[in-house]
Order: C-alpha cells, then sequence, then structure tokens
C-alpha cells in the first residue's frame, strides 16, 4: 500500500513527530506543513477526491477523514505540551535564586562643592559661628547701595552684574556677592553678631576653565565690641591652616572693597610648591584665596550699629576655587557638568 497516498501522508506525519518537536518555531513548521491552508499536506488530500472516479469518493473521504483526525489531534497535543513548557521555563525565569549572592547597590556621593562648603562650615562651627543664607533674588539696595558701592561704581555695571528687573524702588538682580547677606543679618540681629554665609553667587561672565556665571562664596562677619585687624589676622589664619594644612601661612595686600576699610586681598603659601615658587603662583610662592577686611563705618551707621561702639571684620572667599585648588583639578567646569567619572572620585569624602 505503498502507493496509498493517505498511508503515505500518516506515514511521513509520524516519522516527523516521532523525531519530537522543541521549539516553537518547528511546531509552527510542522503543523503548516500537514494543516496548513492553502499549501497543507491534509488539504491537497481532500483536493484529491475531486479527481477520484466517483465510486471510490466515499472510501477515500472517510479514511482521509479518519486521517485528518489523527493529525489535528496529535498537533494540538504538541502545541499543548509546548504551552507547558514555555510557562515553565518563563516561571523559571521570573523565579527568585535565593542562592546568588546580592548586588551591590551603587553609592552616591558628595559633589565635591558640598564636601568643601561642609568642611568649611565645620571650621567655623568649631569657632563659634553660625550659619546664615539670603536670596539670590536681591535688590540694588542690599546687593551695593548698603554695602557703600557709590552710584556709577563699575561692579554696578550690566557688565557684570545679571539685571533681573527694574522696579521703581530698587532693582532687582542676581546677587554679584555674598555680603548682601550682612545688610540683612545686621539689620535683622543688630550687634554683636558672628556667621558665615554659603551660598550661590551670579556674574555675567563667559564660561571657561577658571570662569562660570553661577558660582559659591562663602562671606564671613564677625561685629563686637572691639573686633580689630588682628582678630581678623588671627581668624584668617587659623582657618586657613584647618583647611590646607598645617604651615600654610597667610599675607594680608591692603586693596579697596567699598565695604570694608581697610581692605586686604588675602593670599596664602602656594599650595603646590608650598613657598618655593612655581608655575601655578608665577614664580611667587603665594597665591590669592579671598577678599576681606574691617566693616566700613558707614556701612554699620546704615544698619543702626554705633561704629562708635562696634567694629568688625568680614571676608569672603569663592569655594569653587577652593575645590579647584584643594583637589587640584584644572577646569572648572568639571564641577558644572555632573560627569560621573569626575565625581566618583569624591564619593568616598565626607
Ligand atoms: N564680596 C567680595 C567679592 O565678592 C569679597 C569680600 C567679602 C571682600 C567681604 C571683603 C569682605 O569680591
Amino acid at each position: 500500500m505503498a502507493s496509498d497516498p493517505i498511508q503515505a501522508l500518516l506515514g511521513s506525519f509520524r516519522e516527523e513527530i516521532g523525531r519530537g518537536v522543541s521549539t516553537r518555531g518547528e511546531f509552527e513548521r510542522l503543523k503548516g506543513r500537514f494543516l496548513g491552508r492553502e499549501k497543507g499536506l491534509v488539504p491537497e488530500l481532500f483536493a484529491r477526491l475531486k479527481t477520484l472516479p466517483p465510486g471510490e469518493r466515499g472510501a477515500f473521504g472517510a479514511r482521509a477523514n479518519a486521517a485528518k483526525t489523527e493529525i489535528e489531534e496529535a498537533v494540538r497535543r504538541l502545541g499543548a505540551e509546548l504551552e507547558r513548557r514555555e510557562a515553565a521555563s518563563r516561571d523559571r525565569a521570573a523565579a527568585v535564586d535565593v542562592t546568588l549572592p546580592g548586588r551591590r547597590p551603587r553609592r552616591g556621593g558628595l559633589h565635591p562643592i558640598t564636601v568643601v562648603r561642609r568642611r568649611i562650615e565645620d571650621i567655623f562651627l568649631r569657632m563659634g559661628y553660625s550659619i546664615a543664607d539670603g536670596p539670590e533674588l536681591e535688590n540694588d539696595f542690599h546687593n551695593f547701595e548698603a554695602l557703600n558701592f557709590p552710584p556709577e561704581h563699575p561692579a554696578r555695571d550690566a557688565q557684570d552684574t545679571l539685571l533681573v528687573d527694574r522696579p521703581a524702588a530698587s532693582p532687582l538682580l542676581l546677587r554679584t556677592h555674598t555680603s548682601p547677606v550682612q545688610i540683612r543679618e545686621m539689620r535683622k540681629h543688630g550687634a554683636p553678631l558672628r556667621l558665615i554665609v554659603p551660598g550661590r553667587v551670579y556674574r555675567k561672565d563667559e564660561v571657561d576653565a577658571t570662569h562660570s556665571p553661577v558660582f559659591h562664596q562663602v562671606e564671613g562677619l564677625v561685629v563686637d565690641h572691639g573686633i580689630s585687624m588682628a582678630d581678623l589676622k588671627g581668624t584668617i589664619a587659623a582657618f586657613l591652616e584647618a583647611l590646607f594644612g598645617k604651615g600654610t601661612k597667610t599675607r594680608f595686600i591692603p586693596t579697596f572693597f567699598p565695604f570694608v576699610e581697610p581692605g586686604v586681598d588675602v593670599s596664602m603659601t602656594c599650595i603646590f610648591c608650598r613657598g618655593d615658587g612655581c608655575p601655578k603662583c608665577k614664580g611667587s610662592g603665594w597665591i590669592e584665596i579671598m577678599g576681606a577686611g574691617m566693616v566700613h563705618p558707614r556701612v554699620l551707621q546704615g544698619v543702626a550699629i554705633d561704629p562708635e561702639e562696634y567694629t568688625g571684620f568680614a571676608f569672603g572667599l569663592g569655594i569653587d576655587r577652593v575645590a579647584l585648588l584643594k583637589y587640584g583639578f584644572p577646569d572648572l567646569r568639571l564641577l558644572f557638568e555632573g560627569d560621573e567619572r569626575f565625581l566618583a572620585q569624591f564619593a568616598g569624602e565626607a
């Protein structure tokens, strides 16, 4: 009966499933080959029915139906079995293997600006200072006028200052330094005072390796009976030694800020050559680190503190610059770009 097409078909089908079906692709191919509506071998069998002499059609049709049923049944079982196996492997994938070692969570770190700011805060907190803050959106009065900037002073120039609005009373601007908080604190609390103000400041600068339109300062202000230049010098010397290490020396050079008299630029021993002279300090052995001075009597008067009774000192330094020096990296932009490879180096710092 080898020439019987129904037997041949069944034989070939049984042989195929005997070989087994392990993937969905194999299953779909098998199913398509025998039962496919267009070119399947079973539909083809029924097409052949019409070509037979009428007398043979009945018997052929009955056997073809039986073969079709057997094939459909077997395909259904194979399909169900495949479903079960697929479901089981999905479960296995979703199951938790408690014997696997844990995955260590990635820990964040402090931004270098925060590391340096906290370090500076710690030093001054230990010296009995408190921490104050004030608005970044300031007005001309606090940022300039009350700090004794003459109306035509170049620092007020729109070249440096980011003006926000010009209402009638006092132009609104982004503070160019943390010094306006001196005024706010003295007006609020009077004397005596001993505080620092860490915060963000803004200037109309183009971004390059050493400039950014946004940077950070720490202001210091002490007002009390009998505060002198010697107190300023001692405080700054102690602070810079605590921040940059023992043996860091301090030098004052007279300069001008409208809100202090006298005013000084503070330099310290070059941290790169320890004072011997190198390209970083242009051979001088010193690098400038902050501005400072004795609070101008006119500033005290303006906030109703009697300069005959009280004196004070103030200082201001850039946090970003300290970070640059302390960690010795070459470009300020690294602080603002958020590159994880850079920031990860500070993850251990506290
Ligand atoms: N506010 C000054 C600046 O931004 C720094 C300074 C603060 C100088 C306090 C003297 C006293 O340049």
